[in-house]
């Protein structure tokens, strides 16, 4: 077989690709482990920055999200048990967030690529990649039971964290920078009406938490535990109790109970390979950097990174120029560090480390306590929560 563009993974980065690079009529194969049941039901993050929910409107594929996604101006941020309630959109000159759950973006872009009949391969088997630092790459795949050889031009690898793409590099290219932390999130999805409608991130003696929601009637709670914990360590009745002391301000607010229907550790880390590009090889998303969650950037990074190599492919199919191939890894990487280092800043502030004492907490909130009243720290803090345009990392230095 062959095409132009060969797409390893079939989770948000990958799909994007595949439609972004179909509107430009460039010929694309998806090839993914799972099967589309497993990859539509996955529970992941949900929070889009305006960039991202732009991409998915202006392609096409934004029609459900226009209308069952939540659109959010305001950002509450707790501590001392006050509320700090941000209009994040007013303070980013209009930018806002929306709460739209990532296996909604992977149904629709599934959906769209189903349509439009291009190859999308589930259940797909010894995925491997070959000639890299050729002319002449290709992915070997068995689908079917049947084995396939496909050609292409080049080779996306949107594989997430686990996957094949990044080990390919050769060792003595690739350079990773990790950090992992001593604590995880669990996430619980609860059949409750959000007590509040914007999303509230609260730091407390007790551990960080979090208060989300998928729509009108499910809410989508997190609360920081250690790290070694399973969903066995809490029974629904201790996840309510730290949620409510966690949350709780001196006003009286308090998250309504429900039934629990899902339940999940989360563990944390920062990390970032570099470089994103070698040979005929493009790496994006989770395949490439992971964030701690606290400021809801990975699938939003993932999709900067599809913007960006979208636009080097399409430069090199439509013009034969490899400039931007060429700078795809660079261009990105002054991105994602951006990126990195805001969500390491607000995971640092925002969790207990069980190594700090009581001098870090004291400045952990006053750090807190400027980011929700210093109209400058609000300003910053909102542009980068609602997202810098990718557009504006392209002339960094
Ligand atoms: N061959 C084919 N597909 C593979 C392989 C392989 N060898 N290994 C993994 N995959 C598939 C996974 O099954 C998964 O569906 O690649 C896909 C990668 O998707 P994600 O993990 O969702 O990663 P990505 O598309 O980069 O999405 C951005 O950022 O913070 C996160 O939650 C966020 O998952 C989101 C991610
Ligand atoms: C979520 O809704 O799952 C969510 C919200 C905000 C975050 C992370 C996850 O920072």
């Amino acid at each position: 077989m062959k095409t132009q563009v060969a797409i390893i993974g079939a989770g948000p980065a990958g799909l994007m690709l595949g439609h972004l690079l179909h509107n430009a009529g460039i010929d694309t194969i998806i090839v993914e482990i799972k099967s589309r049941q497993y990859i539509e039901e996955r529970v992941r993050a949900g929070v889009l920055e305006q960039g991202t929910v732009n991409v998915m409107v202006d392609s096409g594929v934004g029609e459900r999200l226009l209308r069952e996604g939540l659109e959010h101006e305001y950002i509450d941020i707790r501590f001392n048990k006050k509320p700090h309630r941000l209009n994040v959109k007013e303070l980013s000159r209009g930018r806002s967030v929306w709460v739209y759950a990532q296996h909604e973006i992977v149904k629709d872009l599934v959906a769209a690529r189903l349509e439009y009949d291009e190859p999308l391969y589930f259940e797909a088997r010894d995925v491997s990649i070959h000639g890299i630092d050729t002319d002449k790459p290709s992915i070997r795949v068995v689908h079917e039971d049947r084995q396939q050889i496909v050609d292409c031009d080049y080779i996306a690898g949107c594989d997430g964290f686990h996957g094949i793409s990044r080990r390919v590099i050769p060792d003595s290219v690739l350079r990773i920078y990790d950090r992992q932390y001593p604590f995880a999130w669990l996430g619980v999805l609860a059949e409750a009406p959000p007590a509040s409608q914007e999303i509230i991130y609260a730091y407390h003696e007790r551990g960080f938490a979090l208060q989300s929601m998928r729509g009108p009637d499910i809410s989508r709670l997190y609360v920081q535990c250690p790290v070694a914990d399973t969903v066995e360590d809490w029974p629904d009745d201790r996840f309510w109790t730290e949620l409510h002391a966690r949350l709780e301000t001196e006003d009286g607010w308090q998250q309504q109970e429900g039934p629990i229907f899902q339940k999940g550790i989360t563990g944390m880390r920062s990390f970032v390979c570099e470089p994103m590009q070698y040979g005929r090889l493009l790496l994006a998303g989770d395949a490439a950097h992971i964030v701690p969650p606290t400021g809801a950037k990975g699938l939003n990074m993932a999709i900067g990174d599809i913007q960006t190599m979208t636009r080097a492919l399409r430069a090199y199919f439509e013009g034969g120029s490899k400039d931007y191939i060429h700078s795809y890894s660079d261009t990105s990487l002054k991105r994602v560090w951006q990126m990195q280092r805001f969500a390491s800043m607000l995971c640092y502030n925002l969790h207990r480390f069980p190594e700090h004492n009581t001098f870090e907490h004291k400045m952990q909130i006053a750090e807190l306590n400027n980011m929700t009243h210093s109209k400058e720290a609000m300003r910053a803090l909102a542009q980068n929560y609602t997202g810098v345009p990718v557009e504006l990392f392209y002339d960094l230095d």
